[in-house]
């Protein structure tokens, strides 16, 4: 298939071109190149003809751009937790609006397949488990609970501890940050567009990615590379709250072979799919693998918290391995001595 990449230079986007390219499909890639993310590359390393650098909100380029295509996946976004409120109107335009000029573009261009790159903060804190109450969805934590060391959200209703389970994609969404928010909206504008125009959409909610070639030194950088580089200065990884926090760690090859089965076997309706490893951790549990990998330091427990953070997040994956037959391939600690090791 010929396939138009969005976000095609970007750390999931190159895994997912090079998966794409195994599998012999005729991929163009797609990206701004923002300079807050690519200020590293000198060039591109993509064939002439097989990469258009512009942007997604730019219709006459991604006109150009769909011209023959027969599927988009579209990965380009502002990621991260974001810095301050001021980083608001970035998300809702490069995010909610560069979507929706793809969507037009697509409609435009009678282009009918998308997969699109969501993720698991559409769920907030997910659900607890109360042991009177069953599965309740945990208040957002106060900046005074967090402050006084108090990291996990109780229930809602009694107030007792809250057990953690797995999320399946039914969960009602509650974003509880910029980011999260203009990934619910990706999803609904998503849904709008399949309705009106009889097109497809896979919805992927990707989990916490990790693996070579991760974005670091930048404040949209995932925890798991902050702490590499906080090691191979010769510094302690710092774990904020208590490092109890889990979260599920998605080797990036996974979520690149994830996307592409999508791509390839979904074609009808609208579907959202949990991309997770199945195989939750800390956040400490991690700090303490990648410490032990790069013979560093130990972790360092701050207990500073960022208040856009939610305490436990961990998906059920067992649609996307009953519907599309995927599986991970890379565990937790093979993946994490491979990015630990990776240059
Ligand atoms: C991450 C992604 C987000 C994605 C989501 C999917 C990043 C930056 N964010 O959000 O795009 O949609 O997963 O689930 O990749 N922490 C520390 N020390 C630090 C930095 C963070 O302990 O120096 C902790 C945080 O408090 C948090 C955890 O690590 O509890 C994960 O943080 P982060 O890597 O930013 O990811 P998420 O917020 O889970």
């Amino acid at each position: 298939m010929r396939i138009l990449l969005t976000g095609g230079a970007g750390f999931i986007g190159q895994h997912v071109r090079q998966t794409l390219l195994k599998r012999g499909h005729d991929v163009l890639a797609f990206d701004s190149l923002r300079k807050d993310v690519h200020f590293r590359e000198k060039s591109e390393q993509t064939a002439p003809g097989s990469f258009i650098h512009a942007d997604v909100r730019d219709a006459e380029a991604m006109d150009r751009a769909l011209k023959g295509v027969e599927a988009v996946i579209h990965l380009a976004a502002k990621v991260g937790l974001g810095v301050d409120v001021g980083d608001l109107p970035d998300y809702a335009s490069s995010n909610d609006a560069g979507t929706a000029e793809l969507l037009a573009a697509m409609a435009r261009a009678r282009v009918r397949r998308l997969t699109l790159a969501s993720s698991m903060v559409v769920y907030g804190e997910g659900l607890g488990m109360c042991e009177s109450h069953g599965a309740v969805v945990p208040a957002p934590r106060s900046e005074g609970a967090l402050s006084a060391g108090e990291f996990e959200p109780p229930c809602p209703v009694c107030g007792a501890p809250l057990g953690t389970t797995l999320v399946s994609e039914d969960t009602p969404f509650d974003p509880r940050n910029a980011y999260a928010t203009s990934k619910v909206a990706q999803e609904y504008y998503s849904r709008n567009w399949s309705r009106t125009t009889g097109s497809s959409v896979a919805a992927l909610r990707y989990h916490n990615v990790y693996g070579p070639g991760m974005p670091r030194d930048t404040p949209y950088a995932g925890v798991a590379a902050i702490f590499t580089s906080a090691l191979r200065k010769g510094e302690a990884p710092k774990v904020f709250e208590d490092g109890g926090q889990r979260r599920d760690f998605v080797h990036v090859r996974d979520i690149a072979s994830a996307t592409v089965a999508a791509c390839e076997r979904h074609r009808d309706g609208v579907r959202a799919f949990n991309v997770g490893s199945g195989t939750p951790r800390t956040v400490g549990e991690m700090a303490t693998a990648l410490a032990k990998a790069l013979n560093g330091k130990p972790p360092v427990i701050t207990g500073q918290f960022r208040l856009g953070d939610v305490r436990h997040i961990t998906a059920d994956n067992s649609r996307l391995r009953r519907e599309l037959g995927w599986q991970p391939a890379t565990d937790f600690e093979t993946g994490m001595r491979e990015l630990a090791n990776s240059p």
